[in-house]
């Protein structure tokens, strides 16, 4: 199997959710304390070991390129602190990894998003990973599933016990046996009722696939939202390849909605050292 190096960040969604703080700034770039949601996806990719960062870019996302690229200028006069800040953002694509952005033309979807870097992905399997999902973990959820696809050989999907009740928010999906932290894939549906949830384990936005999911993707058709739907794409490459769902450990944060926003920002905020006591001081007192 090859090795594991690319990695794909579909970052062109509109975030209507985030209106009208994303109606000219990509929700991407919304900070959880002082660093945004792009930056923590792309640490947790750099400690798994992925070199190439695939951006899906679209319209009023360019903020997005910019933060990564080193341009901050080195003032004359800062003081250590400062200098040593300048350095850390610098740093925050380290020697050996590479930006690369494409463009997603029209919002069709994350199947269609993911597809677009098919060029650059060649014949190599790849990671896919949601910023807005904020994954708070040790060693980082990339890693645990890397680990998992050097060991099995085959696609891993990162799932999460959800409410049921909340189905209508994840793909869900269903195995024969679901007793373990690791279970092959028998069926996967796009947020459905409650009432055919086929369980009760919902999919996060962390995937490493094998390189035969973008032939699927190219085989899907318009889904649900008139959109290429992902869960699509891996529904008809079940019918031919095994793939697995990995229950991993970590907090999960739905930084897409306002409430998993704030909650991310609360947890973040009272972990800080510089005032994480003061905040907690402030919280007690609120409450
Ligand atoms: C996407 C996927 C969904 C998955 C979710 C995880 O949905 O389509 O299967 O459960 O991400 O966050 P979205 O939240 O982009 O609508």
């Amino acid at each position: 199997m090859q090795q594991l190096r690319k990695i794909i960040f579909p970052v062109a969604g509109l975030g209507s959710r985030f209106l009208p703080a994303t109606k000219a700034t990509p929700k991407e770039m919304l900070p959880i304390v002082d660093k945004p949601l792009i930056q923590y996806a792309v640490e947790e990719a750099i400690e798994a070991g992925f070199k190439d960062l695939i951006f899906i870019t679209g319209k009023s996302k360019r903020a997005i390129t910019d933060h990564f690229d080193s341009t901050l200028e080195r003032f004359s006069n800062v003081d250590d602190k400062k200098a040593k800040l300048l350095d850390e953002m610098n740093q925050i694509v380290p020697k050996g990894v590479s930006c690369i952005y494409i463009r997603q033309g029209e919002p069709l979807g994350l199947g269609h998003a993911i597809l677009q870097a098919k060029p650059v992905v060649g014949n190599e399997p790849f990671a896919v990973s949601l910023a807005d999902d904020l994954i708070d973990s040790e060693p980082g959820v990339l890693k645990q599933l890397v680990e998992q696809f050097n060991e099995q050989q085959s696609s891993i999907i990162a799932v999460q016990k959800v409410d049921q009740s909340e189905s209508k928010k994840y793909g869900m999906i269903d195995s024969n046996n679901l007793d373990s932290d690791l279970v092959k894939l028998s069926n996967i549906i796009e947020k459905p009722d409650p009432e055919f949830a086929p369980s009760d384990l919902g999919v996060v936005g962390r995937y490493i696939f094998t390189n035969s999911l973008m032939s699927f993707l190219e085989k899907t058709t318009f889904g649900a939202g008139h959109e290429i739907q992902l869960t699509d794409g891996i529904k008809l490459m079940l019918k031919q390849e095994s793939i697995y769902a990995f229950l991993f450990s970590g907090k999960r944060y739905d930084c897409g909605s306002k409430l998993g926003y704030l909650m991310a920002n609360i947890d973040y905020g009272l972990k800080n050292k510089e005032f994480g006591d003061e905040l907690r001081n402030y919280i007690k007192d609120l409450v």
